[in-house]
């Protein structure tokens, strides 16, 4: 048997970057996996020598590892059972609506639980597999939050950094999780623990003094380790970004320019192209901003097809309860608003639920005049850094909700609360009739902003933090040695 194969860098997340789509005939072809996190982490990974551990997206037994762009990819398997219980169901139907602000109920079941600790066990031996002595650890997002504990419990001699890529919630909603001491503790097993934002790192710190007992000072946390001896973890804010310059390049390239004008062509070249891009997700505010359209179209304020939207949904968990519910509301909305006010060839709302190569992504992003990126909740938001980071031209104006991680970096952009349907209408009109000076002023800064904080600098920042998170203390020596 060849020896396996060790890493000093290695990082678990739920999904590998690429899903193993098995066609009806049995062939089978690799597609890149959805989310903020495989884009993040994708381009921190290349060029950096490193091992991958995650879901290959079917279920059966896992492909073996293998080499793609320099990373070694170490699938881990999932049963059609554990598809239900652990992905769609723990995480996606327990943990994401608590995260989340409850926008929807929350389900608890104890199958799921085992499930979930049942995975999580697998993730942490796969990363003991293939974490070389002294190893770096990174171990991503919600659905692995036991594995910083195991992975300690099996190799001690790592070291161990967790990255929440969605909010943390308030005490108050976390409080709900019947396995709620569990899951700190599992998150505790980290020498590190990474957030969105401070407010973010202080809602675990508190739930950690408020549902654990313990002693927090300043944003450290104390613990102990089986053995008995205590440990520091250090939780705070580390915001995630895009790879600001591979995208700007690609933005750049005449091909994705030439697209863009394509695309406004065949729109019809509208005054206005408003553009949302998003998973359909309950979280991302897509139902608000057709509402806020509808409206507008309706009181005669704008017409189509002068002013056009363009709605981006990619598929996301569709076994999923609340997912279909959603999608039925937006594709119901979107039939009432085109049979309503669009005229023969002119839809008022272009809705695509399909996803994109990245070049077509930028080239959606350049031909819009305004991004509308409306969350409920959201950890960052990616696609509005994606948004400036396009706009090269300085061209093109964002609205963004004040519940997204993302706005706390990005306050020139024109801000929203996705609740209130009256100002979010206003919001987009103001935008509308905003001369070209102050939108490419507010453009300017935006980019400055996200240009100073691009993912390999979170990638840094995250993993000088892990180097410098606080030792344990040396084992006291035995009297008389
Ligand atoms: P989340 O992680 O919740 O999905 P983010 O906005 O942080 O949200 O990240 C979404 C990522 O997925 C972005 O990089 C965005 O460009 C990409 N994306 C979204 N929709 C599509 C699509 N239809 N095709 C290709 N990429 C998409
Ligand atoms: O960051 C949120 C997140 O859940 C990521 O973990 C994931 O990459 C993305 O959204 C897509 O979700 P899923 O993996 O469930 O398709």
């Amino acid at each position: 048997m060849p020896a396996q194969r060790t890493f000093d860098l290695v990082i678990a997340a739920n999904r590998l970057p690429v899903d193993r789509v098995v066609a009806p005939d049995g062939t089978s072809e690799w597609h890149r996996s959805p989310g903020g996190l495989v884009t993040a982490m994708d381009s921190v990974m290349r060029g950096r020598e490193g091992a991958w551990v995650g879901w290959a997206g079917e279920t059966g037994p896992a492909p073996e590892p293998f080499e793609e762009s320099g990373m070694w990819l170490h699938p881990v398997p999932l049963s059609e059972e554990e598809r239900e219980t652990h992905y769609e169901g723990f995480s996606n139907d327990t943990l994401w609506p608590i995260y989340h602000d409850v926008i929807v109920p929350a389900h608890f079941h104890r199958e799921w639980w085992q499930a979930y600790e049942r995975v999580n066990q697998r993730f942490a031996e796969a990363v003991a597999e293939v974490a070389a002595p002294g190893a770096k650890v990174w171990i991503h997002d919600y659905q692995l939050q036991l594995v910083p504990a195991l992975v300690r419990a099996l190799r001690p001699d790592v070291r161990i950094g967790w990255f929440n890529h969605i909010p943390f919630p308030p005490v108050e909603l976390f409080a709900q999780l019947p396995w709620r001491r569990q899951i700190l503790e599992g998150l505790l097993g980290a020498d590190y623990l990474g957030f969105q934002r401070t407010p973010d790192a202080q809602n675990f710190l508190r739930a950690c003094r408020q549902l654990d007992g313990r002693t927090t000072k300043g944003d450290t946390v104390a613990t102990a380790d089986p053995d008995g001896r205590t440990r520091q973890v250090r939780a705070s804010a580390v915001p995630i970004s895009v790879d600001v310059n591979g995208l700007e390049e690609l933005a750049k390239t005449e091909a994705v320019q030439r697209r863009a004008e394509q695309i406004r062509a065949s729109l019809g070249n509208p005054e206005v192209v408003m553009l949302g891009v998003d998973r359909l997700d309950y979280t991302k505010g897509i139902r608000h901003r057709l509402k806020a359209y509808e409206e507008l179209l309706a009181d005669g304020t704008v017409s189509s097809p002068a002013v056009t939207l363009v709605q981006v949904a990619t598929p996301s968990r569709e076994r999923v309860e609340a997912y279909k519910q959603l999608r039925t509301v937006i594709e119901t909305t979107v039939g009432r608003i085109n049979g309503t006010y669009s005229a023969i060839g002119a839809p008022a709302v272009h809705y695509l639920h399909r996803s994109y190569p990245r070049e077509e992504m930028a080239a959606l992003f350049q031909a819009a005049d305004i991004m509308l990126v409306t969350p409920l909740r959201d950890g960052m938001n990616l696609v509005a850094k994606e948004y400036v980071t396009c706009r090269h031209d300085e061209g093109g104006a964002l609205v963004l909700s004040e519940f997204t991680g993302a706005w706390h970096e990005l306050k020139q952009a024109y801000v929203c609360n996705p609740h209130d349907i009256e100002g979010l209408k206003q919001v987009m009109l103001r935008v509308m009739s905003l001369d070209d000076r102050e939108r490419r002023r507010s453009m300017r800064a935006l980019r400055r902003r996200v240009g100073d904080n691009d993912v390999q600098k979170w990638a840094d920042t995250f993993l000088a933090n892990l180097e410098m998170a606080p030792e344990r203390p040396p084992r006291p020596t035995p009297k008389g040695a």
